[in-house]
């Protein structure tokens, strides 16, 4: 199947991101046909710092290619550098009625509940992911809950393109993922392990050192029962299994049961083993990456003419049926 991700370089990913977004949208190259977007348009809809954003830009390819993605196999590119994205999004932004807009979440949710002002760019930012994915006559897209509404969103518009105009765009499906992993806070097992959280020992960044990963793991939440135990309803064990099974591979019933009796700490720090074992080679890697910028800047540059050529057979059609081609 052809399939498109899409990923905002926003922010520096911490272990949560890598097991419940990075490795399942690396693992389906695989089997599928993957388009993997990097997408700096959407990312300014909301202000940014110009020299972070650049910076950004190329720290999510380095770690993408860190973490294995294959460019035999999958196109990886910035969505800035294909222009046919910010084109179609104009086209198929006169085809989109502002009450569809205006009823998507994540808009009603900063503007109606919150009361915050917002850029048109943010009011128009599920067209332009429409645009994304209509450019590429995309079968399926990988989609969370908080993203689901702006894939029907751009089913509706394709539907709609096709009956007014003529067949361009393929309508994708949305492509509901097996129960993704869900990474817990370290320091509060109840919430989700966030990057905005406000204590930093909250989060494994991908990119912390040896030392600060013993320092936060040795400091995360458990409880005083002595015994580890693969119990759910034991928030902060459960959570440390659960990213030891993941960081070395084994299940979470085999590592309870070897460290049942072994007590927290020798738990703790074998768990500190596997995850800098795990995240040691990643980071050598993104650093090697970022180190040869000019080559990084240059691959990106010919993925993105990959996909330059692919989006432009459809923008001309797309724009040939709406009338725009004169000759
Ligand atoms: P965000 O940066 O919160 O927009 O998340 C980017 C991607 O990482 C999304 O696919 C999230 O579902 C995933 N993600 C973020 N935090 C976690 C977490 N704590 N556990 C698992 N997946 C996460
Ligand atoms: N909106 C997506 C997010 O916040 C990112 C994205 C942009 C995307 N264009 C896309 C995802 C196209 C899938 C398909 O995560």
């Amino acid at each position: 199947m052809k399939i498109f991700t899409g990923i905002k370089p926003t922010n520096k990913l911490h272990l949560g991101n890598y097991f419940g977004a990075l490795m399942p949208t690396i693992a389906l190259q695989e089997e599928h046909e993957v388009l993997m977007m990097i997408a700096d348009l959407h990312a300014i809809t909301v202000p940014q710092i110009p020299a972070e954003l650049k910076e950004t830009i190329l720290l999510t390819a380095a770690t993408y290619l860190a973490c294995g993605v294959d460019l035999q196999r999958t196109i990886m590119f910035q969505q800035s550098a294909v222009p046919a994205h910010s084109e179609l999004a104009w086209i198929l932004g006169s085809v989109a009625k502002m009450g569809e807009l205006e009823r998507m979440i994540q808009y009603k949710d900063k503007v109606t509940i919150k009361g915050e002002s917002v850029s048109v760019g943010l009011f128009n930012y599920p067209v332009l992911m429409a645009a994304d994915i209509l450019l590429y006559q995309i079968e399926a897209v990988p989609v969370g809950v908080d993203q689901k509404q702006h894939l029907e969103l751009t089913r509706a518009l394709a539907e709609r393109f096709n009956k007014d105009f003529g067949p361009a765009f393929l309508l994708p499906k949305p492509l509901i993922s097996k129960e993704a992993a869900k990474i817990m806070g370290l320091d509060d097992p109840s919430i989700k392990m966030s990057k905005s959280a406000p204590n930093p020992k909250n989060y494994l960044g991908l990119l912390d050192s040896a030392d600060e990963i013993a320092t936060k793991i040795k400091a995360a939440v458990t409880d005083s029962e002595p015994t580890i135990t693969a119990d759910p309803n034991r928030a902060g064990v459960y959570n440390l299994l659960t990213i030891f099974s993941l960081a070395s591979k084994r299940s979470i019933d085999s590592i309870a049961h070897e460290y049942q009796d072994q007590g927290t700490k020798k738990f703790k720090d074998d768990l500190t083993t596997a995850v800098i074992e795990l995240l040691t080679p990643i980071q050598a890697s993104i650093t090697q990456h970022l180190a040869n910028q000019t080559e990084l800047i240059e691959l990106l540059a010919e993925q993105s003419e990959r996909a330059r050529l692919i989006a432009n057979k459809t923008l001309v059609k797309a724009k040939e049926m709406v009338g725009l081609l004169i000759g």
